[in-house]
């Protein structure tokens, strides 16, 4: 493929971060693909004019079916609610057209595995929108990690904390459907155990809990409302997905771990982390600073211990990319750029993207595994979990 005309579904938070990425990939990067944002759906005509002509795509429409039809489409792009994840993506696969696919993949690890082994089936490249692996000091902690300079790895404390749900008149929205999956282990956990798989490996067991803090919410007017102040109506409606999460996990290679997620964590705003410990040091971050991770080595002179911190910089790629100048940092939009630039290279007959519709069901199989061993109230092996 040399030219990738792009087909758009959704303009809401993530529409527009994709948008942003997809203009800006091809000035970062010396792409081996020419990039057109071509076409932009969203639920009606005038929501889907009005946002392409704000984020540059040529045409707009609102059926999201004639987006994929459309034969001057090269990739289909979903940034739609994730319950419309399977439905969409199987008509692109269909069509035999790549897709880009925001996280979760699905509301749950069957509908994953349906979208699975249709790609599979067909052959067209997939890619899963969990960005934060782009990260240079992810990936700078996953070489820490196996290069084994922290030694061997046997704990790993993940979570991704945030605050969006914790004003109770913050309206009930699609996050809170039970369609959507089970609310923030769908939202947010899954970027934390997309994490923990990435630095560590498999996650072979589970021992979970989950419970939902706020029983109801008012109905909003708008359903996709998330971090602008909203007062919802009188009526109210039953929340029975989960506000907050925490699991005991075993790792493939024998590491224990813990891993939380909340979206009512009072003043956490991107609180993606991780301390992962090993036999000979330690390495953490938290992407409230996302140029940053900390490192231990054991066996530093008495009353000189501590961790080091290490900034971002050209020697982390890709980094230099954006900037020559190490410490002056790169934010959440840029690791958006990375993720494009790897999805472009594939396209152009690169090695495969990652993280692949097949890695984002191995997360979205954890994450049933979580919300089935809370319900249990038991250990779960995630093979024998009843996730498909
Ligand atoms: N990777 C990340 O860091 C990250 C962050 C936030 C959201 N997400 C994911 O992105 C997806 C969208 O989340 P969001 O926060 O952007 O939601 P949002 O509510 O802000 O936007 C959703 C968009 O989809 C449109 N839409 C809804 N139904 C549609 C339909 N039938 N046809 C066409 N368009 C439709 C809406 O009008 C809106 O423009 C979700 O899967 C979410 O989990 C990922």
């Amino acid at each position: 493929m040399s030219a990738v005309r792009v087909g758009l579904i959704g303009s809401g938070f993530m529409g527009r971060a994709h948008a942003y990425a997809l203009a800006a990939a091809p000035k970062v990067f010396d792409l081996p693909v020419e990039l057109r944002l071509e076409l932009l759906a969203d639920v009606d005509d005038q929501v889907a004019a009005r946002a392409a002509a704000a984020l540059g795509f040529h045409r707009s429409t609102g059926d999201w079916r004639a987006l994929i039809e459309d034969p001057e489409i090269d990739l289909v792009d979903i940034t739609a609610p994730n319950a419309f994840h399977r439905e969409m993506a199987l008509a692109a696969i269909a069509a035999g057209k790549p897709v880009y696919c925001e996280k979760p993949l699905a509301p749950n690890a069957a509908e994953a595995k349906e979208m699975v082994d249709a790609a599979e089936r067909e052959g067209v490249t997939t890619m899963v929108g969990f960005n934060y692996i782009k990260n240079p000091i992810a990936a700078l902690a996953r070489e820490i990690i196996h290069s084994g300079e922290i030694g061997e790895v046997f704990s790993y404390r993940g979570h991704h904390f945030e605050d969006y749900m914790i004003d109770p008149a913050a309206p009930f929205t699609w996050r809170h459907e039970p369609s959507a999956g089970d609310g923030v282990v769908g939202d947010l956990a899954s970027h934390a155990i997309s994490m923990a798989r990435f630095l560590v490996g498999d996650i072979v067991s589970i021992c979970a809990d989950r419970d939902t803090v706020y029983a109801e919410r008012p109905v909003g007017s708008d359903d996709s409302v998330l971090f602008q102040r909203q007062v919802g109506s009188d009526k109210k409606r039953p929340v029975e997905v989960a506000d907050q999460a925490r699991a005991l996990v075993h790792f493939a290679n024998g590491a224990k771990g813990t891993l939380e997620a909340s979206w009512v964590a009072a003043g956490r705003k991107m609180n993606l982390a991780a301390e992962v410990t090993g036999t000979k040091g330690a390495i953490r971050f938290d992407l409230e600073r996302l140029n940053e991770l900390e490192m231990y080595v054991t066996g530093q002179p008495p009353g000189r211990e501590g961790f080091k911190r290490i900034l971002a910089g050209p020697d982390h790629p890709p980094y230099g990319a954006f900037t020559p100048a190490p410490g002056h940092q790169l934010g959440f939009n840029d690791l958006k750029i990375i993720e494009v630039r790897d999805l472009m290279t594939a396209l152009a007959g690169g090695e495969d993207p990652w993280p692949t519709f097949r890695e984002a069901w191995e997360v979205q199989r954890v994450a049933d595994a979580w919300t089935i061993s809370a319900k249990e109230k038991a250990w779960l092996e995630i093979d024998e979990a009843a996730t498909a």
